[in-house]
């Protein structure tokens, strides 16, 4: 079974992502991941986000960035959305995501494009958003438990300006597939929203048993 879980910035897919995995003993892959990994890459080699070739450069990076901290900051989400917009950096990761889709026995994969580009044949598609607002204020909870300060109205224009970012551009924008089941996260707890994920799932499965 291929789960493909796709949404904006902190609408929760990662959350559900890897609750599913769990309850379905799964493997998962946030292949967000991937992309921050080419962003700080380029970064720390002195690269220009806006070249092509400095960003397909940064796709070989080095397997321990994958745990560097640096990863999960706002700053370096932005980077990655700048280098994946590349067809050349899509590209060049698209194989091993596709490896870990089709695993035997299946896996759980969220990101943007998981059920339009990378798995569109997956046997279930999520598409989990929530307003602006809402993300913003849980990335501003998030930074608060690392002792930083955020402020919402910053954070949402950064996450309302990458959105605009990953759904405009050209390669594999963010969007829903025509097959995706919508979860909106906006007004639910963690627990409800990994209750409401499940419970797509396995109507999905069931309608494919009955197909
Ligand atoms: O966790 P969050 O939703 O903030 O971001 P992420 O999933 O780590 O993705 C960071 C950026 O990588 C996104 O803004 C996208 O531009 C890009 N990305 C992509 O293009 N395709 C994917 N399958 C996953 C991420
Ligand atoms: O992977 P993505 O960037 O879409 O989001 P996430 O990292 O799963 O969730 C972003 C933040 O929102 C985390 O701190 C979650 O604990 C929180 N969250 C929430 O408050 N309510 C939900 N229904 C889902 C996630």
């Amino acid at each position: 079974m291929i789960i493909a879980v796709d949404g904006p910035a902190a609408s929760g897919k990662g959350t559900i992502a890897r609750a599913l995995a769990a309850y379905f003993g799964l493997p998962h892959l946030d292949t967000g991941l991937l992309y921050r990994a080419v962003g700080l890459t380029l970064k720390r080699a002195g690269g220009d986000p806006a070249s092509e070739a400095d960003a397909a450069a940064a796709t070989g990076f080095a397997d321990g960035v994958l745990a560097d901290p640096e990863l999960r900051t706002e700053a370096t989400g932005a980077l990655a959305s700048r280098v994946s917009a590349h067809p050349a950096v899509r590209a060049a990761l698209m194989a091993r995501q596709r490896a870990f889709a089709h695993r035997p026995g299946g896996a759980v994969l969220d990101g943007r494009d998981i059920g339009t580009v990378i798995a569109p044949e997956a046997d279930v598609k999520l598409y989990v958003t929530a307003s602006p607002r809402v993300r913003a204020e849980r990335r501003a909870v998030e930074m608060a438990g690392r002792g930083l300060i955020a402020d919402v109205d910053a954070m949402e224009a950064e996450i309302r300006a990458r959105d605009a970012r990953d759904m405009g551009r050209d390669h594999a924008p963010l969007a829903q597939a025509d097959d995706a089941d919508l979860l909106d996260t906006s007004e639910l707890s963690i627990d409800a929203a990994i209750q409401r994920a499940i419970a797509l799932v396995e109507a999905r499965v069931k309608r494919h048993h009955t197909e």
